[in-house]
């Protein structure tokens, strides 16, 4: 008998999209890479694609405890086709393996998540060299090795891409003590704008997130400490840190069909962080 809720018998009803997480499955088919998923913003990534029916690759610098957790909740989540793949952003060997890793186990790659990062604080006079190194070797050289190796993958086997890049509101606002950290997030930004031209000869479409202050492991400092907190509050115009979810929410638009046209472009998910400006 006919699906009365379907008046298009060809095209799944919103019911038949609808898991029973209540998610809409916009991305089965889909296959995604989400770099340093073992927690934080990139373990609520690679839960939330795979709720939209991707199967994921779940990726970070060690297969350790943390990643494992990743692979199970991404499993409990219904996704039957979830793997764990280990390797340091920053080396562009690993960058190279990963992909080719990743493709031989998941089949092909539609969808890139540069999400891995490290800040390190610092007075700029007193930075080092190690701790420079780090950070953009994790928050530029990464994406832009893993981003080329994944686009000669999608140039080998064409049909396009999607490539969503965590940055940061500090690819734009100065954080005083973070040099490194806004060097590297200023060049994603520029990286990405690049992309957004010399890729799209292949259909890729590549876009930031520019996160806020996000409840992760990486602002257990600020989370600890109230005083800081409540300074941190006063610049945030919707009154509370976003949650990863709130992210990977952005990242699930901008892999799917309804971002199709977008590419170039920073999307802001930081409760009005950047723009405030007030006075009294
Ligand atoms: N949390 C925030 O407030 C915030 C705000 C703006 C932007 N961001 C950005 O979001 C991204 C994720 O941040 P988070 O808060 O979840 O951080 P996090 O420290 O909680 O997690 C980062 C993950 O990246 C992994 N990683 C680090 N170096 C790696 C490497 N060389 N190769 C592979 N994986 C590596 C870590 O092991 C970890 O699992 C980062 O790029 C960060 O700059 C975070």
């Amino acid at each position: 008998m006919r699906d009365k809720r379907n008046l298009h018998p060809h095209r799944p009803s919103l019911g038949d999209l609808i898991t029973s997480k209540g998610t809409a499955m916009g991305l089965q088919g889909k296959v995604a890479l989400v770099t340093g998923a073992a927690q934080g913003i990139g373990r609520a990534i690679a839960l939330r694609l795979a709720q939209e029916g991707a199967a994921v690759a779940v990726e970070d610098r060690a297969a350790n405890d943390r990643a494992e957790g990743t692979l199970k909740e991404v499993e409990a989540a219904g996704c039957d086709r979830a793997v764990l793949i280990a390797g340091d952003v920053g080396k562009v060997e690993d960058d190279q393996r990963v992909i080719a890793e990743t493709v031989e186990r998941l089949g092909r790659i539609d969808i890139l998540v540069n999400n891995a990062g490290v800040e390190r604080r610092a007075d700029f006079i007193d930075a080092t060299e190690a701790d420079y190194d780090l950070v953009m070797h994790v928050n530029l050289k990464g994406p832009y090795f893993l981003t080329q190796a994944f686009a000669r993958h999608v140039r080998d086997r064409g049909n396009g891409g999607r490539i969503v890049n965590i940055s940061s509101v500090h690819e734009e606002l100065p954080f005083p003590h973070f040099a490194s950290y806004c060097a590297s997030k200023g060049g994603l930004k520029m990286l990405m704008r690049n992309l957004s031209v010399e890729l799209a000869p292949l259909g890729i479409t590549v876009n930031n997130i520019a996160p806020g202050a996000i409840k992760t492991p990486i602002n257990a400092h600020l989370m600890g400490d109230p005083a800081l907190m409540q300074a941190l509050l006063k610049n945030i115009p919707l009154k509370r840190l976003g949650s990863p979810e709130d992210v990977a929410g952005a990242v699930a638009f901008l892999a799917g069909d309804d971002a199709a046209y977008m590419t170039g472009s920073t999307l802001y998910v930081d409760g009005g962080l950047l723009w405030n400006y007030t006075e009294q």
